[in-house]
């Protein structure tokens, strides 16, 4: 005789216990927008993202570009021809920010896309990633005249929207690329030589602030230390899988 055939009620009342929880399971998937065995991208990356960060927003890029528009809330509007709003995975895990478009991005509409964009896209490779896969923005999304420093009401007029676009992917990681990243995110004035290399949080995620690729291209000898920080990340994003 089984175990189960002399303890009938516990037989039942474990298909039940069974039953139930594959019934809330297919409520929460369908909840959460899966319909039956449907498993596409879409799903997986919805179901991944279950319990993370809970209490951030749901606005899709798609909703914080429109309410952008054709922005003209400071001076960089007049002389931009367009602005550079992000691009990539709209849920990816890895996030890379830079300081504004170049001369090329504001050509093109999108993020490091000249030498310095070449250099990120190397670094992204050489982490195992596309930058399909990573998201890549700018702290500001228009392009500063002669590629100057943005002015401070310049910042305060374009980085409410990227803190949405940071709400809206939920990213694990942040990497801040050059000193003008870092310190706008962190809220800091310490030179990126100090900030480099560590973890801080922000928004619930970890920031890890570099050097700009544009820096590595005028001081190739601190390639070693960019390699140093992006195995931190690699490190960190298999810690969160
Ligand atoms: N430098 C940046 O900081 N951002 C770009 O998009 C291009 C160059």
């Amino acid at each position: 005789m089984t175990f189960f055939e002399s303890n009938p009620h516990l037989l039942k009342s474990g298909i039940t216990t069974t039953l139930e929880d594959i019934k809330t399971f297919f409520r929460l998937l369908s909840e959460n927008g899966c319909q039956g065995f449907e498993c596409s991208e879409e799903s997986l990356k919805k179901i991944k993202n279950w319990g993370r960060k809970e209490g951030f927003s749901s606005e899709t890029l798609e909703a914080i570009r429109t309410d952008l528009g054709d922005c003209r809330r400071c001076r960089l509007s007049e002389k931009r021809k367009n602005i550079v709003f992000g691009t990539g995975d709209p849920h990816a895990r890895l996030m890379f920010v830079g300081e504004g478009p170049g001369y090329d991005e504001d050509q093109m509409g999108e993020p490091f896309v000249g030498a310095a964009g070449r250099l990120l896209t190397k670094i992204i490779e050489a982490i195992n990633h596309t930058r399909d896969q990573v998201y890549i923005c700018n702290i500001i999304k228009c392009r500063p005249p002669g590629n100057r420093n943005p002015m401070a009401d310049e910042i305060e007029a374009c980085f409410p929207f990227l803190k949405r676009q940071i709400a809206s992917i939920k990213p694990d990681i942040i990497c801040a690329l050059g000193t003008f990243a870092a310190q706008t995110l962190l809220e800091t004035k310490s030179p990126i030589s100090k900030l480099r290399g560590s973890f801080y949080d922000y928004m619930g995620a970890k920031v890890l602030p570099t050097y700009h690729p544009a820096y590595l291209l005028r001081n190739p000898n601190k390639k070693r230390d960019v390699w140093e920080d992006m195995k931190k990340i690699i490190k960190a994003m298999g810690a969160n899988q």
